[in-house]
């Protein structure tokens, strides 16, 4: 079997191209020709990939989701120019800012059936599938599914797979291949969470590879994290344990990080790549905001930077303006680990054990009836975007111990 494991640099030279670097479809099907024919079930235009390093044989395609959802009806237009969007910022940021409250028109019913880029990674050594635990990755904002696959050694996916565990990983709506339909109106959070709540009950129910999944464990970055929490207040049997990386109830230091990340409309920033969004799809400015928003130095390979710059996704205008806190998850009874970069600027201000230690405290804020067995790490002196930096792995290896404890 063919080495998948390239370099960091090697990635970096072929990583302006639309396509995702790390999946060489060509070489996997040629050399998984069963894989296809075994588990492709509940993909359109499937697809055979190994992951960054190697570890895990990914089966992609599309699938078409249908949800609906109590979105809330945004009167704002489509910016006009990137004058309007750093208008916008600027007062979303000052204190107490009332814009978000004064633009929501209340509850609005969004319905529809959307094309979600979808990937089911499961160890290659094993060579099939394992239904007992899958692991559901939710990739956070100004990204996508890659985050998760982003490099050889910075690969949550190839971690997983070592470790025995298959994963599940999407684009977002409004996110890489997936659907980017009006992005103030419909990409919302309340919309994320039916659409992945519909992916978890056909992971479920034999919807994908033929395999009903017996556990579902939630993973989230970021705002990836706020919407794993939004779903086990919504739908608390969907996960039995959830992980939350890159996220706190301390959101003090989000002005701050939006001032550095220094929000430009997506099609402006990035056309070779981003040309066809309309301008409610916003991305960092640059390379420096990127840096601000997601990284520690001296924590990173800067060759780690140039590729999330080279690769970055956006957010939508809708949901930067529906960014509300989730609700308690009382009924949630499963446990869970929060997991961030020490120094991780928007969800802890830079410091996420000043003034009080915020990773520890969401179980009482958010999840009062977690089981005893959750936990919490912090990175050390890492950034928000934790797969980009050195400390990665290590992280990925305590979500792992906390897993296998716990029974998973
Ligand atoms: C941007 O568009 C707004 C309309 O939304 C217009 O009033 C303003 O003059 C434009 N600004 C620039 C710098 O083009
Ligand atoms: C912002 O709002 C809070 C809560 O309503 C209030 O206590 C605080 O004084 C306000 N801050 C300023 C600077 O007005
Ligand atoms: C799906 O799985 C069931 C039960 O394991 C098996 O009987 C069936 O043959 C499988 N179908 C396909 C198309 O592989
Ligand atoms: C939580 O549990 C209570 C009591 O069983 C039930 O009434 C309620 O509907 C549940 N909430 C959710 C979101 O499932
Ligand atoms: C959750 O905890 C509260 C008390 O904090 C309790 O009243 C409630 O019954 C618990 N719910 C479940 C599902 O355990
Ligand atoms: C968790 O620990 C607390 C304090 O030690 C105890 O009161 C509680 O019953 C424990 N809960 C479970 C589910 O084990």
């Amino acid at each position: 079997m063919r080495s998948s494991i390239i370099s960091a640099a090697a990635l970096l030279a072929t990583c302006t191209s639309a396509a995702p670097v790390v999946e060489r479809t060509a070489d996997a099907q040629a050399n998984f020709p069963g894989i296809l024919a075994s588990y492709s079930a509940g993909f359109k235009n499937p697809t055979i990939q190994s992951s960054a390093g190697g570890q895990a044989i990914c089966i992609s395609g599309f699938v078409d989701i249908t949800a609906s959802a109590n979105n809330f009806l945004l009167n704002t237009e489509i910016p006009a120019n990137q004058s309007a969007v750093t208008q916008l910022v600027t007062e979303l940021m000052q204190v107490n800012s009332t814009k978000s409250k004064s633009l929501n028109g209340g509850p609005n019913h969004v319905s529809g059936t959307y094309s979600i880029y979808s990937q089911l990674c499961f160890p290659q050594a094993a060579g099939t599938i394992d239904a007992t635990t899958l692991q559901f990755l939710i990739h956070g904002s100004g990204l996508d599914r890659s985050y998760w696959n982003a490099a050889p050694g910075y690969s949550y996916v190839d971690y997983a797979a070592e470790q025995g565990y298959t994963t599940f990983l999407y684009d977002r709506l409004g996110t890489g291949l997936s659907d980017h339909p009006d992005p103030v109106q419909v990409v919302q959070l309340n919309l994320q969470v039916v659409i992945a709540h519909e992916l978890i009950q056909l992971l479920r129910t034999g919807g994908f590879a033929n395999q009903t999944f017996k556990r579902v464990v939630g993973v989230g970055h970021s705002y990836g994290s706020a919407q794993t929490a939004s779903i086990t207040a919504q739908y608390p049997k969907d996960f039995d344990a959830i992980v939350l990386t890159g996220w706190s109830a301390d959101n003090s230091g989000m002005p701050v990080a939006f001032a550095g990340l220094d929000l430009a409309i997506a099609n402006q920033v990035a056309p070779r790549r981003l040309a066809a969004l309309n301008n409610g799809y916003l991305t960092s400015a640059g390379i420096e905001g990127t840096q601000f928003f997601f990284f520690r130095e001296p924590q990173f390979d800067p060759l780690l930077l140039d590729l999330a710059e080279a690769t970055k996704q956006t957010l939508s205008l809708g949901e930067l303006l529906t960014n509300i806190p989730p609700k308690v998850s009382t009924n949630f009874t499963g446990p869970i680990i929060v997991v961030n970069g020490e120094n991780d600027l928007p969800n802890c201000a830079g410091n996420c054990l000043v003034p009080y230690n915020k990773p520890a405290a969401v179980k009482a804020a958010f999840y009062p009836n977690a089981s005893n067995g959750s936990s919490w790490y912090l990175a050390p002196s890492t950034g928000h975007g934790l797969t980009f930096h050195y400390t990665a792995d290590a992280a990925y290896a305590h979500i792992h111990d906390f897993l296998k404890k716990n029974g998973f």
